[in-house]
């Protein structure tokens, strides 16, 4: 019986000591942690507009999704580009993406991707890189339809999160 007990709270122990190095070794110290992530409206990056208006110029969910899908079919492929998106989940980049549009636009989606700081850490991209991927969201949006007032009610929202998205 002592061996039992003995045995139940050496291997307690030890599962407290693997989990203990197991939290040091998610979290660096002094870095946040990347993955996983709690996911949250501040995620998205921008406040939602307040009416849907905007939204419901852009064909609703449907016609950010066909953008959203557009933009990123062109960014896998452009030529300036392509090599930053080389191991990218691109299904989950068109889902998430378009729910952030869908949200920031007051359309009233949940956004279930990670912060723009996170998702675009050590990736190196520049301004250059960044104005390819905003050509391309131009070039989806045209080719949507979208009046070009209302494009740049999208661009508005996002223009503030080259700050975080540039790294160099
Ligand atoms: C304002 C501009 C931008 C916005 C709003 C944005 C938004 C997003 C979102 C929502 C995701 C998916 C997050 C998730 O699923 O958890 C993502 C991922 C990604 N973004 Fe951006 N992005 C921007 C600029 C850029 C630029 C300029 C590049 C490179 C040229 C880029 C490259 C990527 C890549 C490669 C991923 C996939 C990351 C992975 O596979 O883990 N993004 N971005």
């Amino acid at each position: 019986m002592k061996t039992v007990k003995a045995l139940v709270l050496a291997s307690a122990a030890s599962m407290f000591i693997a989990g203990a190095a197991f939290a040091q070794d998610a979290t660096p110290p002094g870095e946040k942690p990347v993955d996983p992530y709690t996911q949250s409206p501040a995620n998205a990056g921008a406040a939602p507009l307040p009416d849907p208006a905007t939204f419901q110029a852009f064909k609703g969910k449907e016609g950010l999704a066909r953008i959203a899908s557009d933009l990123v079919d062109r960014s896998i492929a452009d030529p300036r580009i392509k090599e930053i998106f080389a191991t990218t989940d691109v299904p989950r980049l068109k889902r998430t993406l378009t729910e952030q549009f869908c949200y920031v636009l007051g359309g009233g989606c949940v956004y279930t991707g990670r912060d723009m700081a996170a998702v675009h850490k050590d990736m190196g991209v520049t301004n250059k890189d960044f104005n390819a991927l905003v050509e391309n969201l131009q070039w989806a949006m045209d080719k949507e339809g979208v009046p070009f007032a209302v494009q740049n009610k999208l661009l508005a929202k996002l223009a503030p999160m080259q700050r975080t998205v540039v790294e160099r």
